[in-house]
This record gives C-alpha cells, sequence and structure tokens, in this order.
C-alpha cells in the first residue's frame, strides 16, 4: 500500500464515521480514522449530548475502537472537519492520541475535498507528558 492510499483510506473512513456524527448542537460534525500497528483502520465520530460536557469528540471515539478492537498503537491518524480552518484536534483529544502515539506519529488534517495539512504530533503537543514520564518515576510498569 502506497502513502498515498493508506491516507485516502483513512480519509474514507474518517468521512463514513463523520456522515454518522450526532450533532444536534453544535451541528459541526467530525470524522476521525486511525491506522493501527497492525494495520487496521478504526474509525469514531463526535456524539454530542443535551448536557454538553458528556459530547464527546471524534478522536476520541476512534482511539476507543481501536483499543476495544485490540490495536494498542497509533501509526496514524486523520481527523476531518466541515468549514474552511484545520479542524486541528482539541488540547484533550491531542493528549488522548499522545497515550498511544509517537512524537513522529503523522496528525492529517482533512476537509470534505480531502487532507489539508500533515503535522506531526510532536508539532500539535510539545514538550508533552506521557507514559515514559511515569516509567522513568518509577510509577507505573
Ligand atoms: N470536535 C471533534 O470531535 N474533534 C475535533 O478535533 C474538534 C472538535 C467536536 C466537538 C464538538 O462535538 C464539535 O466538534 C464542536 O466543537
Amino acid at each position: 500500500m502506497t502513502d498515498a492510499s493508506a491516507i485516502d483510506e483513512l480519509f474514507a473512513a474518517a468521512r463514513a464515521a463523520q456522515a454518522r456524527a450526532h450533532v444536534p448542537y453544535s451541528r459541526f460534525p467530525v470524522g476521525a480514522a486511525i491506522r493501527d500497528e497492525a494495520g487496521r483502520v478504526h474509525a469514531g465520530c463526535n456524539v454530542e449530548n443535551a448536557a454538553y460536557p458528556q459530547g464527546a469528540c471524534a478522536e476520541a471515539g476512534a482511539i476507543s475502537r481501536m483499543i476495544a478492537e485490540g490495536g494498542r498503537r497509533i501509526e496514524a491518524i486523520l481527523v476531518v472537519g466541515e468549514g474552511a480552518m484545520l479542524c486541528t484536534p482539541c488540547g484533550g483529544c491531542r493528549q488522548r492520541i499522545r497515550e498511544f502515539a509517537r512524537p513522529g506519529t503523522p496528525v492529517h488534517i482533512a476537509g470534505p475535498e480531502g487532507v489539508r495539512r500533515s503535522f506531526t504530533l510532536d508539532e500539535l503537543l510539545p514538550f508533552s507528558f506521557g507514559p515514559d514520564n511515569l516509567d522513568t518515576a518509577g510509577g507505573a510498569s
């Protein structure tokens, strides 16, 4: 699989999930798709709630799917949103991605027409705190 076709596959999965988003409040559907260490793709969408803070981002849904389906590493993630601006992951989701990714993991940001820009996770979340911090402090095994 070429890099381009791998990204196309993530884009298609994210768009399909985005089409199923539950967004009665923001009307801003988002889709996310992850490629895991085995090459499998896991997608999610945002799911809002009448109690607004209980809403979940698309990235959180995709990560949940990956873990439930047996994936353990994010090799690449693509996020697709609407509008003219880049739909970059919120701060909380950058940290959620961080748990399962490496500094160089690609984060592709797309609009309806395709990928607009690609970042590394480290660009979006520099000097991040992660599992390594706990390991070196002897806090987790
Ligand atoms: N949202 C995501 O799902 N992912 C992002 O990367 C940015 C924002 C959602 C949260 C909320 O349902 C809606 O977009 C508007 O903020």
